[in-house]
């Protein structure tokens, strides 16, 4: 398996990948809802706002994710991580875990901060990430599970509380995501 940062050009390969994944997971809705956004996210990828990578085995593609920015008042480097798949016969193997990893090395040589995401506490804190409370960083919209929302540090130091709510990137500003 290699991994890789991705660009638009990979935007077919990502796009099939997510609808398969979440259509088999999640059911049809989701898997066109999520579809739908790793369009639009994969067709905006600039390395700055919207950071994809990708998992390959044998030159397919098997797995995914996205890093997009939050911005808040101050300069600081948050990002996101969502969302990611692993191609269903792939899964249960290492391939996420490893990809997510692959993924944070690579925000830590960018000097990011923080990476926090929303999503199963049970799968992320076997990746680094801790329950990430409000006072600490806000989220961009209101969570309907905010026991969800999560955070690691990337630079070794503690997460310093950062003030005020921040907003995401234009493909997340939908309440159905949170
Ligand atoms: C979630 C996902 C990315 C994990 O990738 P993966 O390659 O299957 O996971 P890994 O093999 O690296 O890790 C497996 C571990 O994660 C756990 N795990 C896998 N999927 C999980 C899920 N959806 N919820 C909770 N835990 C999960 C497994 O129990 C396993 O734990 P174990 O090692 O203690 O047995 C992948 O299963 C997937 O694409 N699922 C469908 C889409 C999805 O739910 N994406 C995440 C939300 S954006």
């Amino acid at each position: 398996m290699n991994h890789k940062a991705l660009d638009k050009n990979n935007q077919n390969e990502v796009t099939e990948l997510f609808t398969s994944v979440f259509t088999s997971s999640e059911g049809e809705e989701e898997g066109k809802l999520i579809g739908n956004l790793s369009l639009e996210l994969s067709s905006n990828i600039d390395n700055e706002e919207i950071v994809c990578f990708g998992a390959y085995e044998n030159g397919s593609l098997i797995g995914s994710i996205f890093f997009t920015r939050l911005r808040f008042n101050e300069s600081i480097l948050v990002y996101m991580l969502a969302p990611v798949a692993v191609s269903t016969n792939h899964q249960g193997k290492g391939v996420g875990q490893a990809l997510i990893s692959y993924g944070l090395n690579a925000l830590k040589e960018r000097s990011v901060a923080v990476a926090v995401t929303y999503g199963d506490p049970s799968f992320y804190s076997k990746v680094g990430f801790q329950a990430l409370s409000a006072n600490i960083i806000q989220a961009p919209l209101d969570l309907s599970m905010p026991e969800g929302w999560l955070g690691q540090s990337l630079t070794g130091e503690p997460i310093q509380a950062i003030n005020g709510c921040p907003t995401c990137i234009e493909g997340f500003n939908d309440p159905a995501y949170w």
